[in-house]
């Protein structure tokens, strides 16, 4: 069961001791048979934007203390742990931040992922979110190097409401811009991101959905989540996806429709007209626990088993120390099979004290 401990801050969780190596299955199963399938990688923990819900500008202001760039895994550390999860029954590579699109060579470390093959000698799918920003420039070279999708994060179409979100001046048709450019160079399906935070932009939810209806844009709508301890979640921003959908359906007919793939964030709703589909991601009314298959590599290279776990399993040590691709696998076995994460599930049995006292790493170093 999740454990609560002491209070600390936004600063990076400390790294949790690796339990001893045991004979490694050739698909890693955790404590509730959940396999690990989606292996999301932080690339680093530095963004061009200022997000209010991800990396408030009073927390990470001028002063902020990012990763120096040897704390970094490597591309080769980050091949490494790659190729080890995909030998294990990984499906799906996902880059992350941060930003992805800061780090640099970006391509580079692309080229080597889309190298990979499953034990069936299947390619891994490769994807990337990002904040669109650096797009319009880098969508064909992200294709050339072997991207398969990108996602893109965009929570209003009004200026003024962007603007207040990411809190850098940056406009809403560079993004669209971008979007567009990623569609074009065939890293779609494109799907777009919104964090829906009641006050703030849920009277976008419906401009929203009409401007990204009979596009070749997939739009997502995310509930509010209490990930690290900056942003200052109160549960009553929280706009349950129940409301968005019923909001939505009044105006543009919707009916349910089935996962994509197992252990999907998002529940899918498509236009009965044809008009496309749309996703929620209901992480706080309903948590998607029983099925996550998500490992995650944090910037300096911990093994988290889940966006809330208040520790991270010290990889690169293992790493700079000079361990072997089978010690390397049978370490990150041992720490998916003693996975007992649910955090989203028992959230709302945690009193908002315990939830504050809890340690939480930021998203923006650990990865969304
Ligand atoms: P697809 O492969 O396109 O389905 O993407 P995805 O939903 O796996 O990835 P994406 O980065 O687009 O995730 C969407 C959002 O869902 C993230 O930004 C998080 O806000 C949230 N999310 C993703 N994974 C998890 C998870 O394991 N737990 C929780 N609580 N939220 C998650
Ligand atoms: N709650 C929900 N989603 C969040 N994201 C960042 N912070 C939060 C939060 N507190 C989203 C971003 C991006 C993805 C990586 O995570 O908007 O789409
Ligand atoms: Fe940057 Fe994405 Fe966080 Fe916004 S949500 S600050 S774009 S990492
Ligand atoms: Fe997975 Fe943790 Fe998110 Fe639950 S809260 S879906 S266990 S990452």
């Amino acid at each position: 069961m999740t454990t609560l401990l002491p209070v600390h801050t936004a600063a990076a969780p400390r790294a949790r001791r690796l339990p001893s190596t045991g004979a490694l299955p050739a698909a890693l199963t955790d404590a509730f048979a959940r396999p690990m399938r989606d292996l999301r990688i932080s690339v680093t923990d530095r963004c061009n934007f200022r997000c209010v819900y991800c990396m408030p500008k009073s927390v990470f202001g001028r002063g902020y203390a990012f990763l120096d760039r040897d704390e970094l895994l490597t591309f080769d550390e980050i091949t490494r742990i790659a190729g080890v999860a995909v030998a294990h029954g990984v499906h799906k590579l996902r880059l992350t931040g941060g930003e992805p699109l800061l780090r640099r060579g970006i391509e580079e470390l692309i080229e080597r992922l889309a190298a990979l093959r499953t034990p069936d000698g299947e390619p891994v799918e490769i994807a990337l979110t990002t904040n669109g920003s650096a797009l319009a420039v880098k969508a064909a070279a992200l294709k050339a190097a072997g991207l398969t999708r990108v996602t893109v994060s965009l929570d209003s179409l009004d200026d003024a409401v962007f603007q207040s979100m990411n809190d850098v001046r940056f406009p809403v048709d560079r993004v669209l811009a971008g979007m567009q450019a990623a569609h074009d160079a065939g890293l779609g399906p494109v799907k777009v991101n919104m964090v829906v935070k009641r006050g703030l932009n849920d009277h976008e939810v419906l401009p929203m959905a009409r401007h990204f209806k009979d596009s070749p844009f997939t739009l997502r709508f995310i509930e509010y989540m209490d990930v690290g301890t900056s942003n200052g979640w109160r549960l009553d921003e929280v706009v349950p996806s129940a409301e968005i959908v019923e909001l939505i359906g009044a105006e543009l007919s919707l009916e349910p429709i089935g996962a994509a793939a197992p252990g999907e964030t998002a529940a899918r709703w498509r236009y009965v007209d044809g008009g496309g589909e749309i996703g929620v991601i209901s992480s706080v009314t309903n948590a998607f626990c029983g099925t996550c298959n998500r490992a995650r590599i944090s910037t300096e290279g911990r093994l988290f088993t889940c966006l809330f776990a208040s520790e991270g399993h010290d990889l690169r040590a293992l790493l700079r120390g000079g361990v072997d691709d089978e010690a390397l696998a049978a370490a990150m076995g041992s720490i998916w099979g003693a996975r007992d994460d649910r955090y989203s599930e028992v959230r709302a049995t945690l009193t908002p004290e315990l939830r504050a006292a809890r340690p939480k790493p930021e998203m923006s170093y650990l990865g969304g």
